[in-house]
């Protein structure tokens, strides 16, 4: 059976937890495709004085391989900045195109979570959610998720870099984030974990 969820949002607005969730509820494949973008920017930024070189990002991006997305510190906003910058390149959104589609009509179902997924990579899912929540709802889920590794980060850090990541991510001319025309709106602003993840698997079910 090939059945394809697609989960685009903002950050930290609760596509991870809803994406892994439903996975588990129906057995399907779960891809956080934050983490190829993660990947290729931190290996772009440690090869570089700094400054990102395009053409190294898209070599990365061309090699990249599932091991490389098992790096601990992906999760990290370091990792959150650089990912964005090389996700504004078109060659680097190329170089993943296949290995999301692939991803996406594996036998047996899948579930993937980005910015574009329901526009750009699996415009034919057979469900589409925009998962969204109030800025300050998301810097502090983010902020919670981060300062045990970083004690001193506090939660207008946090805000600053969801707000200028999502800026980016927004504005870029190639795949920008947007709701796709058919996807369902959550808005996780007043919802537990449980409530969203009910909601998700709902209309999962609805449709499978
Ligand atoms: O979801 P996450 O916060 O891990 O994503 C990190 C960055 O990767 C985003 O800010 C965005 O720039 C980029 N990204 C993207 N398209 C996706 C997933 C992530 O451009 N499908």
């Amino acid at each position: 059976m090939r059945f394809t969820v697609a989960i685009d949002g903002p950050a930290a607005a609760g596509k991870g937890t809803i994406g892994r969730a439903v996975a588990r509820e129906y057995g399907f494949a779960h891809l956080d495709t934050g983490l190829l973008y993660r990947a290729v920017g931190l290996a772009a930024l440690e090869a570089s004085d700094g400054v990102i070189d395009p053409v190294l990002a898209e070599r990365i991006a061309t090699e990249l391989t599932e091991d490389d997305l098992a790096r601990p510190d992906l999760r990290g906003s370091r990792a959150a900045r650089a990912a964005s910058k090389v996700a504004a390149l078109p060659r680097v959104r190329a170089a993943l195109l296949d290995f999301q589609r692939r991803f996406a009509r594996r036998e047996g179902g899948a579930v993937l979570d980005g910015r574009d997924i329901g526009t750009v990579i699996c415009p034919e899912a057979e469900v589409k959610l925009f998962v969204t929540a109030s800025e300050e709802t998301r810097a502090a889920r983010r902020h919670a998720e981060l300062s045990a590794a970083d004690p001193a980060l506090t939660v207008g850090q946090v805000l600053a870099d969801l707000r200028s990541r999502d800026a980016r991510d927004s504005q870029r001319a190639d795949a920008p984030l947007r709701r796709a025309d058919d996807a369902v709106l959550l808005d996780t602003t007043e919802l537990s974990i449980d409530a969203a993840v009910a909601e998700a698997t709902a209309l999962i079910r609805a449709r499978i």
